[in-house]
């Protein structure tokens, strides 16, 4: 049994217009028939250019928004039937990183107080001591300093500021991690830092993960699989260094001339 499998997942976004009678006037197809499958400890490269469905492929597999038809199946569990409570527990088993940590951290609190809070969702019984403990582990797991944990997210670089939502992450003990564009606001230097750290914890502690990229290049040290998405659709799919040496689909060989250098 795949530790994650998708089976022809769809994602339709109806497109309404008019304010009091509203009509569909069309309906944007974002995920046609997808079918991805990842082994527990594995990482998939999602890649693919801007507006291809790469964020909607990812909120349809934890349910953020409710696929048209398909299946997510999250160790034989179909997730796409879960509503309310259920729906809550299980989320708990997925954690998402985004491009725009600023973003995506409460300004208002200091990583301790963003790390207590995403821990305490697992733990809520975590004693004083126990959360110390488990929060110290965090930083060290990310590589900041453990004095930082008083500072607030705009006391951080970019990169610092990307550790801290990836200790945020992990902190809930997560099966799935789904990084979105985790390193595309990030300067090259400090971008190969937090793959290497991605990389180092996958190792460490057996991360299973969907890693998303507009950006092949990005993806090749780091992947397990790689699924390229055109368009809505899964248009080649395999072992990463049988796409980057030998890819089948027109597609794919069009994004990897674009970052192999001319010879
Ligand atoms: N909430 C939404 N409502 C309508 N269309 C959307 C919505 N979210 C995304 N889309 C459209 O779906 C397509 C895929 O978008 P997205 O999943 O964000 O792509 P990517 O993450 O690969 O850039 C795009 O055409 C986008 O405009
Ligand atoms: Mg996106």
């Amino acid at each position: 049994m795949p530790f994650l499998e998708i089976t022809d997942l769809n994602l339709f976004y109806p497109i309404y217009e008019g304010l009091f009678s509203p009509k569909l006037i069309k309906t944007v197809e974002a995920v046609k028939g997808v079918s991805l499958k990842l082994e527990k400890g594995e990482i998939l490269g999602l890649v693919g250019e801007s507006g291809c469905g790469k964020s909607s492929l990812s909120r349809a597999i934890l349910q953020l928004e409710k696929p048209t038809s398909g299946s997510v199946l999250l160790e034989g569990k179909e997730l796409t039937g879960l509503r309310g409570e259920a729906l809550r527990k299980r989320r708990l088993d997925f954690q998402m990183i985004f491009q725009d940590p600023y973003a995506s951290l409460n300004p208002r609190m200091t990583v301790y107080e963003i790390l207590k809070e995403a821990i305490k969702q697992r733990h809520p019984q975590f004693t004083r001591e126990a959360l110390d403990k488990r929060i110290f582990e965090l930083m060290d797991q990310v590589g900041l300093s453990r004095q930082f944990t008083q500072k607030y997210p705009n006391e951080f670089s970019g990169g610092q500021r990307q550790r801290v939502a990836i200790a945020r992450a992990l902190a809930p003990e997560p099966k799935l991690i789904i990084a979105d564009e985790p390193v595309s606001a990030l300067d090259v230097s400090i971008q190969s830092q937090i793959l290497n750290l991605l990389s180092t914890l996958r190792k460490d502690l057996g991360l299973t993960m969907i890693f998303i990229s507009h950006d092949l290049s990005v993806v090749q040290y780091l992947v397990d699989q790689i699924a390229v998405m055109n368009q809505g659709k899964i248009v080649e799919y395999g072992k990463g260094e049988d796409v980057f040496n030998n890819p089948q689909d027109p597609y794919t060989k069009m994004l990897l001339d674009s970052i192999l250098p001319l010879s």
